[in-house]
């Protein structure tokens, strides 16, 4: 069952911001988000989706944060064999991919009311596929409209600025995956086991985070860039979206095998790069040496990491991530990212809750 809440009666409480405030609410909305939804064992069970149901591709379409989530989506439901593609919601009408028996269409939206993704889904639908809306918000456009409501169980978000109901998506995208794969292993039994330690590695994070003093000791920068490579690519992007979004200064997400393709020319001493390095294999070893690369032009390196890999050694600043399951780490560097993000716009004096020209929810194409 799932709890309607009404937005109006939300209280920024003893937070100066609904950011803030919702920022540190991440905890207890991943574990409403976890709650009832294992059944024996290992087991995922959401009662959106029949058990047994193996999607034969999947098509998530979205816009903004709940892009960034969808492309998540999409690398986790291809690690577990299923063929899946994020795309922009705005340009799915454009060149619609084949949708044969047996493929799914997700709308990933946190209101459930976005123009372009409610027009993406209607494409589908139009051409016979299946669909599921990936919503925080019960009844809306979104859930109404799809075959099926999967919901993320955040509760209200105030702020502009998404910020738990992302990490709710990836949590509520990691259950799906496991479920629509019906796939048994040890690495599932480890991810699952990784899923109910996270609300407890959030609260950690937030309780002993430096990102406020790094926040403000790189806040008068020219830009900023953000690197990550496989998983921790989304959130690159996800983390220069909520910079440029709440303090007005440029910042720019890039795969951390591109920046040579180009990128680089733009990174100097004024552009901090951030950079995200999860463990010590060989992924994290190319993301180090892309680091190095930015370290060789003067520009200052910020790690958000778990420690095990050689970057702390030669980052200019470290931001430590509890650790965890590879697939869920990027949820605990995206805490530090919004943090940072807060941060920095609270120290230029933004208007953090309502940004300039942005609105919660785009109800026009
Ligand atoms: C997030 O910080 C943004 N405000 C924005 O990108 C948002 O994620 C986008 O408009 C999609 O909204 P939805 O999830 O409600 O569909």
């Amino acid at each position: 069952t799932e709890i309607e809440w009404d937005a109006e009666s939300v209280t920024k409480g003893s937070h100066d911001h609904y950011m803030r405030k919702e920022i540190h609410e991440q905890s207890n909305a991943l574990r409403e988000c976890l709650r009832d939804r294992f059944s024996t064992g290992d087991s995922v069970s959401l009662d959106a989706i029949e058990d047994g149901y193996r999607p034969e591709s999947v098509h998530l379409v979205a816009c903004g944060t709940s892009y960034h989530a969808a492309l998540y989506g999409a690398k986790l439901l291809r690690k577990r064999g299923i063929q899946a593609q994020a795309h922009l919601a705005s340009e799915y009408a454009l060149s619609p991919p084949p949708v044969r028996d047996g493929a799914l269409v997700v709308g990933v939206t946190q209101s459930g009311e976005t123009a372009d993704t409610l027009s993406a889904l209607r494409t589908a639908t139009a051409e016979g596929a299946r669909t599921l809306a990936l919503t925080n918000v019960v009844d809306s456009t979104a859930a109404r409209e799809c075959d099926d409501a999967l919901y993320i169980r955040s509760g209200p978000e105030i702020s502009v600025a998404a910020t738990k109901t992302f990490a709710s998506q990836l949590v509520t995208l990691v259950l799906f995956a496991l479920q629509s794969s019906g796939q048994t292993s040890d690495e599932t039994e480890r991810l699952v086991s990784a899923l109910t330690e996270l609300p407890e590695h959030v609260q950690r994070l937030l309780e002993t985070t430096a990102a406020p003093t790094t926040a403000r000791r790189f806040a008068d920068s020219s830009g900023y860039f953000f690197i990550g490579r496989g998983v921790q690519y989304p959130v690159a992007l996800e983390g220069a979206l909520k910079m440029k979004e709440i303090t007005y200064e440029h910042a720019e997400g890039f795969a951390a095998g591109e920046l040579k393709h180009g990128p680089l020319a733009l990174v100097t001493e004024d552009t901090p790069v951030f950079v995200s390095v999860v463990g010590d294999d060989e992924t994290a070893r190319k993301t180090v040496a892309n680091a190095k690369e930015v370290k060789a032009r003067g520009a200052p390196l910020v790690a958000v990491t778990d420690g095990v890999s050689s970057i702390d050694r030669f980052a200019d600043e470290v931001l430590t991530i509890p650790r965890t399951n590879r697939t869920l780490a990027p949820i605990l560097v995206n805490v530090q990212y919004q943090l940072l993000a807060y941060h920095t716009a609270d120290h230029l004096g933004r208007d953090i809750d309502k940004p300039r020209n942005l609105a919660k929810s785009v109800t026009v194409e």
